[in-house]
């Protein structure tokens, strides 16, 4: 078998009989029957190919075969010491490389900015979480890089800390300076480990491109890419690459054998092999026709007179030391409006699905399969909306949100894990004043906690889910009620 496409593509065409899962038996659910035959077929053709651990197709979790010989082929292209295939998505590989960095109530440095799977792994593990405020680029309330001299002071004053991860990108495009911060975590012996969901294809840009470097080149011990994110693969797919001779990779093997499915599909793993070959392939020349549209579609997007966009402009301010151009990141507050109203209008009356919309921003996600004509229409309906009026007026209280977002972290009175197993109580939110709170409270996406399990609930935090309600934003940790389960004092 050369590769997993093909193999699975040969055995679907086969006679093989299964008496093995998955139930479907390879032929579809009964539904298909409803639904007319074009949908059908592309069902069944997907369905035939839907195998499990069968002799030839090797096994994920002790690979020997073709899945052993796609990761080495990734190994060698990525340069590293080991490159992890993951269908749990980059959430898998930051809960295994935090776990496998750490022991059970050992200290770790996360930015503040950083994905809930982050503080899902400080939960299983009780660790001490500090966290690392990035830089705020305040007209817009928008996380900016993180500094490494704050990593600095952080590491210098607590010396138990055993591991740092940063975001880099973050949703919104911003690269920090990992090489910097990098030198700086080593000379405390430690790991980094970059949370790069955001910028897998940072891995394919020409030596002259304006992407930025993946973190993998800087030197970062750990690099989690989501490959469903920005490049062609499916939905849940991503790779762990491990770099540093420091982290243990049967301590990293071990965790992924917790952390993702004992029943990893194979059609998602083929869409891996699928994208990798495709990139390593195809990729130089992909990202470099999508550079020269992406910059062409930005030289006309700033033309626009009151939908403002982030660009490489921002490089060298507020922490930021690289800029991912391929995120596009819309701030309407000259038209007066919030980012939840933009996207609905983009949705609605363009047909345009945007990736995410913050309270004052939207953001747009492109990738090297993008078509100019998909350009041309986002072009078209954000000018067509400029000229409309949007009626919201909420530029007061836009400005007033941004200012009760002044980048403060609540007091941390216990690990997330000591306040799971403490009695709670339900109160509505307006009363937990200086309580403990035993839920982690966020909007998603992009799913940045603002409140952490385990943190005092002050007035900053009263103020923001007051906000977020007033303008019909889902908190998650608050219930319908408007209550948080706090610790029972
Ligand atoms: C910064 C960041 N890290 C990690 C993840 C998790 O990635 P995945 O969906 O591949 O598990 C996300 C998801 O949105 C993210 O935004």
């Amino acid at each position: 078998m050369n590769s997993l496409e093909e193999g699975l593509y040969s055995y679907g065409m086969s006679d093989f009989y299964p008496f093995h899962m998955p139930g479907h038996k390879r032929q579809g659910f009964c539904g298909l029957e409803e639904l007319p035959n074009e949908i059908k077929n592309l069902f069944q053709q997907i369905f035939r190919m839907d195998i499990t651990e069968i002799p030839g197709f090797d096994n994920l979790h002790h690979p020997e075969g073709v899945i052993k010989a796609l990761m080495e082929e990734m190994r060698e292209f990525y340069q590293t010491r080991e490159t992890y295939l993951l269908v749990n998505g980059s959430t898998a590989g930051i809960l295994a490389s935090l776990s496998a960095c750490t022991d059970i109530g050992d200290a770790i440095a996360v930015a503040r900015n950083c994905h809930k799977s982050v503080l899902n792994a400080a939960f299983l593990r009780n660790l001490d979480v500090h966290y690392i405020l990035p830089e705020i680029i305040e007209e817009y309330g928008i996380h900016g890089g993180v500094s490494p001299a704050k990593v600095d002071i952080l590491l210098r004053n607590n010396p138990h800390i055993k591991a740092v991860l940063i975001v880099s990108p973050t949703y919104e495009g911003v690269v920090s300076d990992v090489g910097e911060i990098g030198r700086i975590v080593h000379s405390y012996n430690i790991p980094l480990i970059v949370d790069e969901a955001h910028g897998a294809h940072f891995s394919y840009r020409t030596d002259d491109s304006v992407f930025p470097r993946s973190a993998l080149q800087y030197g970062a011990d750990i690099v989690i890419q989501s490959l469903h994110k920005t490049l062609p693969s499916m939905t849940q797919t991503a790779l762990l690459h491990v770099n540093g001779k420091g982290v243990k990779k049967e301590a990293i093997e071990q965790y992924l054998g917790i952390y993702q499915t004992s029943s990893p599909s194979y059609i998602l793993m083929a869409s891996v092999s699928m994208c990798f070959h495709f990139m390593k392939n195809e990729g130089r020349r992909k990202m470099r026709e999508y550079e020269k549209n992406i910059i062409a579609l930005r030289n006309r997007l700033v033309q626009l007179k009151l939908i403002e966009i982030l660009g490489k402009n921002l490089v060298g301010k507020y922490g930021i030391f690289d800029y991912d151009i391929g995120k596009l990141v819309f701030i309407p507050e000259r038209m007066n409006c919030t980012g939840k109203w933009l996207m609905e209008r983009l949705r609605e009356d363009y047909h345009l699905e945007m990736e995410m919309s913050a309270v004052s921003y939207v953001v747009g996600m492109t990738s090297v399969m993008d078509r100019t004509d998909g350009y041309e229409r986002l072009l078209h309906g954000l000018q067509r909306l400029e000229n409309s009026s949007c009626n919201e007026k909420k530029a007061d209280t836009l400005k007033a949100h941004r200012r009760s977002f002044e980048n403060k972290i609540p007091l941390q009175k216990i690990t997330s894990t000591e306040a799971f197993s403490k009695r709670g109580v339900y109160k509505e939110f307006r009363e937990c004043l200086a309580h403990i709170s035993k839920e982690t409270l966020y909007v998603y996406p992009p799913g940045q906690a603002f409140l952490v399990a385990g943190e005092v609930i002050d007035r900053n935090i009263l103020e923001q889910i007051a906000w977020y309600q007033e303008n019909g934003f889902e908190i998650s940790g608050l219930t319908k009620a408007g209550r948080i389960y706090v610790v029972d004092q």
